[in-house]
């Protein structure tokens, strides 16, 4: 059930039955104020003024067009030409029960799209830090989101498995195994191999020679350097998923599109770049100059595509995996999360692809920036010696803390049962605080507040569901067999029964804005409205149909709640 596309649809049909051309927008929105009803049709006024009427008599003639049926109690004309719209409670009753009644509570699927989701995009050789926490955490919240509305969904882990860092990475494999040195051991601590690898390059002459000749023989293919760099990528991507399980992050080895994957197609890019006039040589490398950009002379930014010495960079692979994605995917969206610095990155590769003619402009490329994540002290997120926090490390730390919590909380539970809940509200709180913020701002990182349990927090919101799934353990009814049927009788149960019906629309505005904080918000309000019901309205004192009514209103309550906390990896708990 969306509402909001149901009063658009047919708000617009009666403004074109009054005169306005066809597919003039309602511009329905929620109200913010109950005496503005629950929804309000804002478009009235501009379509009025585009017709050259008086706004007020315009809407009094889409109002006589405009037939509701037995959706509203009451419509009416407001301020200088707002349509307000009440909902009538016995169909907002019956819309309710419908929804119980539904496994997908009511939310219609969508006409089905190919859509590529780039998100998470660790590096080979290093640990998976925060800076990739955002990526991963946000782009799966938007991939469950879209497959529940039914779209066809490829996660792509653009892992950054390609470079010439990979010779000095392979010579010092190859010097380890030489001397005998347990494998497994050294590439446990990745990052330590990484750096030891990169000092050998710095320091050693000889090293650095052999390092060097490796990227080349990469690079053409040599079995011998190809069977070390597998070597890398699977250890690092055995690391990798251990965060990913811990996280209840969806990917695994199958999504893994990374940078190698174009690595063939790179040549041929650059030859038919150069072919359509679009990139041209300056100074030995192949450079498109963009007039969309331009430096700090005031002249079009020149993007190198190739280096003299025959190497391709990072946009070139931008562009290569554009094209590939389309042609490949056949995507109609492609989404890429990934933080804001690399933006003009991304923007300086479509251009090019766009220029290029390689993906069509009725396919939606889309950079879904997020900011940065700063510690409390407002600068980037580091441990206390200054250096990137592990993700490892830090879930660890989440899972102590929540561990902590638990136990005072419920001194009594068993340390079994305590440790299970603990991990799961760490892991939540973790992701929670992150999805839960607009994306494109910056992010403060603070236990304390994301471990809380007052605010729009993981804890918070899992608590609310255990409140609610408490008051079927209390009464020893099954919710999953209800009987009767809703029936609005009070101020809260209207409040609460229009919000549970709004949850089509939440999950539709994640889906098209790639926001996830917007199901955050959603949630919040959901179990604010919970609460004050809850409080005004008894449920297990109630009788007869009012109790069955009010019981059904918390079931679907119930559901709702662990559906959009799905939507968003998160689970939750029948006890906390
Ligand atoms: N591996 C990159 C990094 O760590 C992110 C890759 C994002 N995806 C892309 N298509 N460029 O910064």
């Amino acid at each position: 059930m969306n509402i909001q596309s149901l009063l658009n649809e047919k708000v617009s049909a009666a403004m074109v039955a009054a005169g306005a051309p066809e597919g003039t927008p309602a511009a329905v929105r929620q109200s913010a104020k109950p005496q503005f009803g629950d929804y309000q049709a804002n478009g009235v006024m501009g379509a009025a003024k585009k017709l050259g009427c008086n706004p007020r008599e315009f809407a009094q003639k889409v109002l006589d067009a405009l037939d509701l049926g037995d959706m509203v109690s009451k419509t009416e004309i407001a301020g200088p030409g707002f349509i307000n719209i009440f909902l009538n409670d016995q169909w907002l009753a019956t819309q309710a029960d419908q929804a119980l009644a539904d496994t997908r509570l009511g939310v219609a699927t969508e006409a089905t799209q190919n859509i590529v989701v780039d998100y998470s995009a660790p590096n080979v050789a290093k640990e998976m830090h925060v800076g990739h926490l955002r990526s991963t955490i946000i782009g799966d919240a938007v991939v469950r989101t879209l497959e529940f509305l039914g779209h066809k969904v490829t996660r792509a882990n653009h892992l950054g498995d390609w470079g010439t860092q990979f010779g000095m990475l392979i010579a010092n494999l190859e010097l380890h195994e030489s001397r005998g040195d347990d494998i497994s051991m050294e590439l446990g601590d990745i990052e330590n191999f990484y750096r030891e690898s990169k000092r050998r390059y710095d320091e050693d002459e000889e090293f650095a020679a052999t390092a060097r000749q490796y990227v080349v023989r990469l690079q053409r293919g040599d079995a011998y350097c190809k069977e070390k760099w597998e070597k890398l990528v699977k250890v690092t991507l055995e690391q990798n998923q251990r965060n990913y399980d811990r996280l209840n992050v969806s990917l695994t080895d199958k999504d893994v599109m990374g940078e190698s994957l174009y690595n063939d197609m790179l040549p041929g890019i650059v030859e038919d770049l150069k072919a359509k006039g679009i990139a041209v040589e300056d100074d030995g490398a192949q450079v498109v100059f963009l007039d969309e950009y331009k430096n700090k002379d005031g002249e079009p930014m020149g993007v190198i595509i190739q280096k003299r010495d025959g190497g391709f960079l990072y946009t070139t692979t931008d562009i290569a995996c554009a094209k590939y994605r389309y042609e490949h995917f056949n995507a109609d969206r492609v989404l890429y999360f990934i933080d804001s610095r690399q933006h003009q990155h991304l923007m300086q590769a479509w251009t090019i692809v766009r220029k290029a003619g390689y993906v069509p402009d009725s396919v939606s490329l889309e950079h879904h920036a997020f900011g940065m994540m700063l510690g409390k002290d407002g600068k980037p997120f580091k441990t206390r010696a200054g250096g990137t926090v592990r993700l490892a490390d830090l879930l660890d730390e989440a899972e102590t803390r929540a561990k902590a919590l638990i136990a005072k909380k419920n001194p009594d539970m068993d340390e079994a049962e305590q440790r299970e809940i603990a991990t799961t509200v760490a892991m939540a709180a973790v992701k929670y605080a992150d999805l839960s913020k607009h994306r494109t701002t910056d992010y403060i990182f603070d236990w304390d507040h994301m471990l809380a349990f007052e605010g729009n927090t993981a804890p918070y919101m899992q608590y609310a569901y255990t409140r609610v799934a408490s008051v079927f353990a209390k009464s020893g009814v099954d919710r999953d067999a209800l009987e009767g049927e809703m029936v609005i009788e009070h101020e809260k149960e209207k409040a609460l029964v229009a919000k549970l019906l709004q949850f089509e629309e939440a999950v539709k505005s994640v889906a098209r804005e790639g926001q996830p904080h917007l199901m955050c918000s959603y949630l919040f309000d959901l179990a604010g409205l919970f609460s004050s019901f809850y409080e005004a309205c008894p449920i297990l004192l109630a009788e007869g149909q009012t109790r069955q009514s009010r019981l059904r209103m918390a079931a679907l309550t119930a559901k709702t709640i662990k559906q959009g906390l799905a939507l968003l990896g998160i689970n939750t708990l029948e006890r906390m």
